[in-house]
């Protein structure tokens, strides 16, 4: 691919050029985009950049361990995993309002790397892509911000970093293929598109330790599932969100009274618009069936049926 190879060379000198002999760090998360910008900007500039991986708690099942193995064994880029959670966890005690807990988590990023980088660095790689630009940027006159996606729009003002961007105006799909050309494993680039503040956004209202971890088990079972029967790259992202309702069910005979969990799957491009995924009831069972046996804690499943719009992808 021609034009891709080409922009490769170029951001490479680009970024070389610009950083020269200083430093940078990057938050590598595991998704798609931190890892091609962490790729490439580790091909421009080798050992001066420090990519760390924050577990912030909010993460799926296994992930700092999978996230670590891909990068240290595979790639061969030294990972630093600081381990946040209690931090992130105590800030969000008692929040339920969404914007609040994006920007709680955007500032709490960016504080615990000013932390790890003790001003050693001068710049700040970010994985943002087009699509991020674009919703966070959709605050005109009349029409209101519809979501701070955090790779932007959370920032607090007196960050002391300079911003390097170098995907911001790909696709995805651009990014995937760089990401192919640059190495990276199909498993990593092919992954559902996973949101900055993580599982915050969905667990509906407050985050608890046990919310987290029935809500880790429940997704991962969904995932299995959709794997198990060839549907997960069908869709473009599918995820459970744990809602604050609790319902009366029935187990043995006894009463149960257990929360809600929604199954949400979208099929989409970009992410900009989406329609719901038409998953054959037989898999949306066997979710269903193995979630309520191993997952303590829920007691009835929904199917999100709507589309983007008039709802977005995430709940919240
Ligand atoms: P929505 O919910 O806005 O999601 O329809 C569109 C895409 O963006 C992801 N998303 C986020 N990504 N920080 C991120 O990095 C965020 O705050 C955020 N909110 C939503 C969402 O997962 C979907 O892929």
């Amino acid at each position: 691919n021609w034009s891709l190879n080409y922009f490769i060379e170029e951001k490479i000198e680009e970024i070389r050029n610009e950083i020269n002999d200083k430093k940078a760090i990057i938050a590598l998360s595991g998704g798609v985009d931190s890892s091609v910008a962490t790729v490439l900007v580790h091909k421009a500039i080798g050992k001066n950049l420090k990519a760390v991986f924050v577990n912030h708690g909010l993460l799926r099942l296994n992930e700092e361990i999978e996230v670590k193995k891909i990068f240290n064994d595979l790639i061969g880029i030294n990972l630093t995993v600081i381990d946040a959670k209690k931090r992130f966890l105590d800030k969000l005690k008692n929040i339920i309002d969404p914007e609040k807990k994006r920007k709680i988590i955007g500032e709490e990023f960016i504080r615990v790397f000013e932390e790890v980088s003790k001003n050693n660095y001068d710049y700040l790689i970010q994985g943002t892509i087009y699509s991020d630009v674009i919703e966070s940027a959709a605050s005109g006159k009349n029409t209101a911000k519809i979501k701070s996606h955090h790779n932007v729009g959370g920032l607090p003002e007196d960050i002391e970093f300079k911003i390097i961007e170098p995907l911001k105006y790909l696709f995805k799909d651009e990014v995937r293929k760089i990401g192919e050309i640059l190495g990276i494993p199909k498993h990593i680039l092919y992954r559902h598109p996973f949101p900055g503040p993580g599982l915050a956004i969905r667990i509906i209202g407050e985050i608890t330790e046990e919310k987290l971890n029935i809500l880790k088990k429940a997704d991962h079972i969904f995932i299995e599932t959709l794997k198990k029967n060839n549907w997960y790259d069908k869709v473009w992202q599918a995820f459970t969100v744990l809602t604050p309702i609790k319902t009366v069910g029935v187990v043995g005979d006894e009463r149960n009274y257990d929360y809600v969990l929604a199954i949400r799957s979208v099929n989409s491009v970009e992410g900009m618009t989406a329609n719901w995924s038409k998953i054959p009831f037989e898999i949306l069972e066997e979710a269903s069936t193995r979630i309520t046996n191993e997952v303590k804690g829920i007691g009835r499943i929904v199917y999100d049926i709507t589309s983007k719009p008039p709802a977005t992808i995430e709940w919240e």
